[in-house]
């Protein structure tokens, strides 16, 4: 696949997030998919392409028709209630849907009336009368969740109808062991029922040629998928027994489409609806010519439908099938799987109101930006990462860039990007992470760009030291103004390389350099002299452990361990309790002038940031301290060292050659934690 900016002609697709079902609020592992294909989707339109996001909620079947029932109100007023709260969660993180829709619509109904014909005209439906769980007490089939029992491969219980969340196994509801209705809990018995079935062993050709194109899929889950068609395709019923929250299927009594029929299906009736909204035809995007790309992201839970099924339905009916299908892991939190009960299934509300950040939902985009590669390993949200990451790329590399040469340019260069010319190399180095960048972006591997987006910080940060401009600015005015000018074009390519993942950052940013139009892809290149800037700012404000203690609460501390040992002077616990050890992020450093040793630091501490001077001049640079968790002691009587108040220590041990290393923590931890 190559980007727009290479072949030089617009490109049109069509991108979807996997839709959320409407029974209940979005949380982080939703956002995570949100933001991953949000990200996609804004580099495209940064590139000039015509990228339309379509998502919209999954609305029928037994989950939400559980939850109605549970909360004494009807699948169709749930349904609406939610809709109201998912459109507020995702809009909190900057999702920029083009539509945002229901399957529970007349347009959804319509398509999978039509697929339904077209499967059946291609000899793909057949109709098979089976033995079904049905409740005596609730007079009802009990399909998919409407029943729990163990499941048949891993022996978990607790498990629905139709799916083992532990091992990922689809079977029959007939198929669990120890079955219970969800309604009433009690044991159901075994009654006949007629039901539909796509005749998927049929489609085994046309699967394994689906799944073998270049680009569909990476590689593990070609393998994966290829592996299942290996084992045998099954029969899917696409039936259910009413009462259900679906559409009736033409032809039948009281027999529902399945919701994993008409869920896909949404992708196809959303852009429908977009289009009718704005004049275009859905053809454009879904007709089997259509000169268009078909991207789904999804989460590996989901693989089976949309490699399976989903290509099934689209191909039997003349649509264009995905050229591309980005399959990414779970969010864990702390390590663990999302759980109400361990307290760590964080909800998108709860992230917006309770971490003190103004620009904490642009922090997690940026998080995750960090977090997704190319594949479909589970991810990891923890809050001393979260904070780490921030702080070390968006402020004290990018922010810190931004914030020097803003600030030099407003008091030397009268608030203007002088007139010099830049240095060539940077801009060299700039162009060529621009083509590493646009692939990255292409295979939704931001993960690299944050890395490669980092490295040119660095090299900008150290230009900066390095050329001295508060010098040279007195000796070399010119060359001095080559710098800023430099900088400046480097800060702006930085800015573009980000944009699809700070969206807001940027803008703000935008309005700083004083520009008449968003930044586009092209501008990454270094075109920036001789212009006034616009009202400049700090960019971005560090992240710290304060900020997110009302939702990640600081470990308990742990109890002393009682040590025993040699020491020249034996001291007893108490004594050593009087040090106050803390863990602290290192925000902002830079040599204290005059001296060869020294280095003046902020770093926050969890309650608060406070300065730090330390004589570790000869082992590190003020540049590469930042976004370092130290050790440091708190309780210290404050100092004065060259003319600068110190207000605490950090704990350093002696290398070989004399130079102080820095203690670290071993992993990660939040600011502030007691080291004991
Ligand atoms: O697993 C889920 O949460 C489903 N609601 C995803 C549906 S994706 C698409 F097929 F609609
Ligand atoms: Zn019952």
């Amino acid at each position: 696949m190559s980007p727009d900016h290479a072949s030089g002609a617009p490109q049109r697709l069509l991108v979807t997030m996997a839709l959320p079902y409407a029974n209940g609020d979005i949380h982080l592992g939703h956002l995570l998919e949100a933001v991953q294909t949000d990200i996609f989707v804004r580099y495209q339109k940064l590139c000039g392409n015509e990228a339309v996001y379509v998502a919209a909620d999954d609305t029928h079947g037994t989950p939400v028709e559980l939850t109605a029932l549970r909360r004494g109100i009807s699948p169709e007023e749930l349904v609406s209630r939610v809709r109201e709260d998912h459109i507020r969660d995702y809009a909190g993180f900057n999702i920029g849907f083009d539509i945002f829709y229901s399957t529970n619509s007349e347009e959804n109904r319509l398509y999978a009336e039509t697929i339904y014909a077209n499967l059946k005209a291609n000899g793909l439906i057949v109709e098979r009368e089976i033995d079904q769980f049905y409740c005596e007490h609730d007079k009802r089939f009990l399909p998919d969740r409407f029943i729990v029992g163990t499941c048949p491969k891993c022996k978990t219980p607790g498990q629905y109808g139709d799916v083992c969340e532990s091992c990922g196994t689809i079977y029959q509801p007939t198929d669990l062991g120890d079955p219970h209705c969800m309604i009433c809990n009690r044991t159901p018995v075994m009654k006949q029922s007629k039901h539909l079935y796509v005749r998927l062993e049929r489609c085994e050709p046309f699967l394994r040629e689906f799944i073998a194109r270049p680009g569909l899929l990476q590689d593990d889950m070609r393998n994966f998928v290829k592996a299942w068609i290996d084992d045998g395709l099954r029969e899917w019923c696409i039936s259910r027994d009413g009462p259900y929250f679906g559409f009736r299927i033409p032809g039948t009594v009281d027999k529902y489409f399945y919701v994993w029929l008409d869920a896909p299906i949404g992708y196809l009736s959303s852009t429908d609806r977009w289009c009718c909204d704005h004049g275009r035809k859905v053809e454009e995007f879904w007709s089997r010519d259509a000169d268009a790309r078909v991207v789904h992201f999804i989460g590996k839970d989901i693989v089976y439908f949309h490699t399976l099924f989903w290509p099934v339905l689209l191909e039997n009916s003349g649509f264009k099938l995905p050229s591309t299908i980005f399959v990414h892991g779970f969010l864990n939190i702390g390590g663990v799987k999302m759980s109400k009960s361990r307290g760590t299934f964080i909800l998108a509300k709860d992230f917006i109101d309770k971490i003190r950040h103004p620009q904490a939902a642009e922090f997690l985009r940026f998080f995750f930006g960090a977090k997704l590669g190319h594949t479909a390993a589970d991810i990891d949200f923890n809050a001393p990462e979260f904070i780490s990451r921030v702080n070390t790329t968006l402020a004290n590399n990018f922010g810190n860039l931004h914030h020097r040469t803003f600030v030099f340019c407003d008091r030397y260069f009268d608030h203007r990007i002088p007139d010099a010319a830049w240095d060539a190399s940077i801009a060299a180095e700039v162009e060529s992470a621009a083509a590493a960048i646009a692939q990255w972006y292409e295979n939704a591997e931001y993960k690299s760009v944050v890395e490669r987006v980092h490295e040119l910080g660095n090299r900008g940060n150290k230009f900066f030291q390095d050329a001295k401009p508060w010098e040279l600015v007195k000796t070399d005015p010119v060359a001095a103004a080559g710098i800023m000018v430099t900088c400046i074009n480097l800060i702006k390519s930085m800015a573009v390389f980000l944009k699809p993942m700070v969206p807001s950052l940027v803008a703000d940013l935008e309005g700083q350099l004083g520009l008449d139009h968003p930044l586009s892809w092209g501008d990454h290149a270094f075109s920036l002299a001789n212009r006034p800037l616009g009202t400049i700012g700090k960019l971005v404000t560090p992240l710290t452990g304060e900020d997110v203690a009302p939702l990640f609460p600081p470990a308990e501390t742990p109890a002393l361990p009682v040590t025993s040992g040699p020491s020249q002077e034996p001291i007893d616990i108490d004594a050593f309790r009087k040090v106050e050890l803390r863990v602290a992020g290192i925000v902002a450093a830079e040599k204290v002038e005059k001296s060869k040793k020294l280095i003046r630091l902020q770093v926050d501490i969890g309650s608060g940031t406070r300065q730090i001077l330390a004589g570790i001049g000869e082992s590190y640079t003020p540049e590469e301290l930042i976004g370092k968790q130290v050790i440091a002691i708190v309780n210290l009587q404050p100092a004065s060292l060259m003319g600068h108040v110190s207000e605490g220590m950090l704990l350093a041990a002696g290398s070989a050659d004399g130079k102080p290393i820095l203690l670290a923590p071993e992993k990660p931890v939040l600011p502030g934690a007691k080291v004991s």
